[in-house]
């Protein structure tokens, strides 16, 4: 006899429903609830397929489909009550059929497991989510691209170990993230188009001695086609795994462009002031105006790398096929979703309402002997002197500076000569930073007119 409190899908085998303990180690629904509409969508085309096989009759699918369409609904409008004894969403929902349609909702777990059912509502899931990261993107590209836009020929110190290094154009800064973005992009869409096989029809493993039609149920899904091996697509994980290492590396660059902004809105660089809509204040410093939301952008790339090592970690080791741990998969790759979505759409409303501050920028730029390189190369091109004995003559002029407290610019042509006799007065020409910028016109380099270019091109590549 089977206990009344035993699982009703499994309930045969059973003289006894599960210790309390159990119920709360096992059971998923808490977080899994998530992928209702991808469960029910998957259901959905296996009933239609079920059907169209002759496995099921035309009556039992379209009750099933609609009463599918019910339990979402449900789901939907809040009614749905989830139950942590009926385990996972799957159970949760093919329970609820029952309740509305009766014994056809029986018939719908022909052919299919919950191994293939899981395995498919994930990806689904994850292609989503996938898709909502490309729209980010898009949207922080765009957001990039008017900035620089604004900005091309805007002077900028250029930096290495943060010191300052050469002069660079705001707008060619800004284009260097927008670079980033696109291959994070472009990361998405090959995880994307690499995770798009089927596994639904695997069933637990084995494949089913049924007579289905995987090709119908794959392109219902809009999947390329059925997963060509039911062992692997039942324990298959790496979807997720790409989906969170491109996440991760996106989560990196927007750490990295988050740092920018907490250096660049203090008090002692003052290269951009970021909106109120985007800063928070102190509740006890009364000039305090904190760029609260770039720090935790620089922050989230912590716990989703931590997500992609965690799964990784949850997958080593696994034998085949399926085993339980690989429910600790989802909400990983939910925290992560949630976290990259939520850093992309801040870092999208801070870039887009930041004023760079153009005169300190400039200011900047001029600063730190940042021409010292243009020196060089103009002691190489006029004087045809060799590129290392004109960075020993440039060094030599700085050492001057420094010890006078001024800039290159600043010398006298008198004081240059001291150090090389041949220097002219053309040499102030390439000491500016203007100058300087708009000399850097080799393909990829800062000067604007190049900057103008490569914005053309994403405007398009973009559109
Ligand atoms: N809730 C499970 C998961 O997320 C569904 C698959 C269960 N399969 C099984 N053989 N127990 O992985």
């Amino acid at each position: 006899m089977t206990d009344s409190k035993s699982n009703t899908m499994w309930g045969g085998r059973f003289a006894a429903g599960p210790d309390a303990i159990m119920e709360a180690i096992n059971a998923s629904i808490g977080f899994d609830k998530r992928m209702a509409k991808q469960d029910i969508e998957g259901s959905r085309a296996h009933a239609a397929m079920l059907a169209a096989q002759g496995i099921v009759t035309d009556n039992d699918a379209k009750a099933i489909r609609e009463g599918l369409l019910t339990v979402l609904s449900e789901i939907d409008s809040g009614a749905f009550e989830f139950k942590p004894a009926l385990e996972d969403i799957h159970m949760n929902v093919e329970a609820r059929l029952k309740d509305i349609i009766g014994e056809p909702a029986g018939r719908l777990h022909t052919a299919r497991s919950r191994n293939d059912q899981v395995a498919t509502d994930f990806k689904l899931w994850v292609r989503e989510q996938i898709d909502a990261a490309a729209q980010g993107i898009t949207a922080l590209q765009q957001a990039f691209l008017a900035q620089a836009e604004a900005g091309a020929d805007w002077v900028m110190p250029g930096f290495t170990h943060l010191q300052t290094a050469q002069p660079v154009t705001w707008g060619h800064h800004m284009l260097a993230y927008v670079e980033m973005l696109g291959r994070d992009a472009s990361r998405f869409a090959d995880a994307r188009a690499r995770m798009n096989e089927s596994p639904l029809g695997a069933a637990a493993l084995a494949g089913t001695s049924f007579n289905i039609d995987r090709d119908a149920t794959a392109q219902a899904l809009g999947f390329d086609r059925p997963a060509a091996n039911s062992l692997d697509a039942v324990s298959d994980r790496d979807f997720a795994l790409d989906f969170l290492s491109a996440a991760a590396i996106c989560a990196m660059h927007l750490s990295r462009f988050a740092e920018e902004l907490v250096i660049w809105s203090s008090a002692q660089f003052r290269f951009v002031t970021l909106s109120d809509r985007f800063s928070t204040g102190s509740s006890i410093m009364p000039q305090k105006k904190n760029p609260d939301a770039a720090e935790l952008i620089r922050a989230k790339v912590a716990r989703i790398m931590g997500a992609n090592v965690a799964l990784m970690m949850v997958m080593k080791g696994l034998p085949l096929t399926y085993s339980k741990d690989m429910q600790e998969d989802k909400e990983q790759v939910f925290d992560a979703a949630d976290n990259l979505m939520l850093a992309l759409a801040a870092m999208t409303g801070m870039v887009s309402d930041m004023t760079a501050n153009r005169d300190a920028l400039e200011q900047a730029a001029a600063s730190g002997f940042s021409t010292a390189t243009d020196l060089a190369d103009w002691l190489v091109r006029s004087l045809d002197m060799p590129f290392r004995d004109a960075h020993h003559v440039t060094g030599s002029l700085v050492k001057v500076a420094e010890d006078k407290g001024c800039d290159l610019p600043d010398l006298s042509l008198a004081e240059m000569q001291s150090v090389h006799g041949a220097i002219t007065a053309d040499v102030f020409d390439v000491l500016g930073v203007q100058n300087s910028v708009r000399s850097r016109i080799s393909y990829g380099g800062t000067a604007p007119d190049n900057v103008r270019a490569q914005i053309g091109r994403w405007k398009e590549r973009l559109a």
